[in-house]
């Protein structure tokens, strides 16, 4: 009798770790490698994820949008920075990694601005790999119940995407074609990359595939 209705809170209970936007990589104190990663996407997530109940702790690269509600925000600037916070808020149910990490770091920070020395040949800049997040996440004894990745590609999406799936360890990849204006745009056309096949789903707002993945999450923690 009067049972609640729980179809609006269906995460309730569970944690759910939500990684957005790019990261910054200085090089020295004025200049820094970067992508062009808005973040909408994954905090489009944080807050569909929030309005299903989860308790959201979302760690965020540099960006300027408003946290949204309900959700715990952890800013950080560099790959070695978020990868920190991720270990910090472990342990997750489930883990959504949306955020573009920079793949390379300047391999020493200049403490000074760097300067044209004259000779007109550039400054070297040596580059060092990051962490992979989600490659260390999916191979933890930490790791989430539920790990979900996302893949950037600009050609062959499916392809690389169900690579990165069983490279990463991670239980679903959500796989975006970037070679349009998907990255600083509000729509997003992405395959889901799950362990029984890909989903295609059509052209959409990025609010629209946050609810929908977020479904999918809950569907999922529920049992199918
Ligand atoms: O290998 P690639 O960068 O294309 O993989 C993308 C996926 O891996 C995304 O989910 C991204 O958040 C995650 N990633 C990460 N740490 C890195 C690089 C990527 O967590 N250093």
């Amino acid at each position: 009798i009067n049972a609640p209705d729980l179809s609006h809170s269906n995460l309730f209970g569970r944690h759910v770790l939500v990684t957005a936007g790019p990261t910054h990589e200085p090089i020295d104190p004025v200049r820094y490698i970067a992508n062009r990663s808005s973040g909408k996407q994954g905090f489009a997530i944080a807050a569909a994820a929030a309005r299903a109940g989860a308790k959201v702790t979302l760690v965020a690269g540099p960006v300027a949008l408003p946290t949204p509600p309900g959700v715990t925000r952890i800013d950080v600037e560099t790959a070695r920075e978020m990868f920190a916070a991720v270990e910090d808020a472990l342990p997750a149910d489930v883990a959504i990694m949306v955020a573009a990490v920079a793949d390379w770091r300047a391999a020493d920070e200049a403490p000074q601005k760097l300067k044209k020395d004259g000779t007109g040949l550039p400054h070297p800049l040596a580059l060092a790999e990051n962490p992979d997040i989600l490659a260390t996440l999916g191979a933890s004894n930490r790791r989430p119940g539920l790990l979900i990745g996302f893949a950037a590609e600009t050609e062959k999406v499916v392809e690389h995407a169900t690579a990165k799936r069983a490279k990463k360890n991670a239980d679903w990849i959500v796989a975006n074609d970037v070679s349009g204006n998907v990255m600083g745009g509000e729509r997003n056309t992405i395959h889901l990359v799950t362990a029984t096949g890909v989903e295609s789903w059509p052209d959409m707002p990025k609010a629209d595939v946050a609810a929908r993945l977020i479904e999918r999450i809950a569907d999922e923690l529920a049992g199918g």
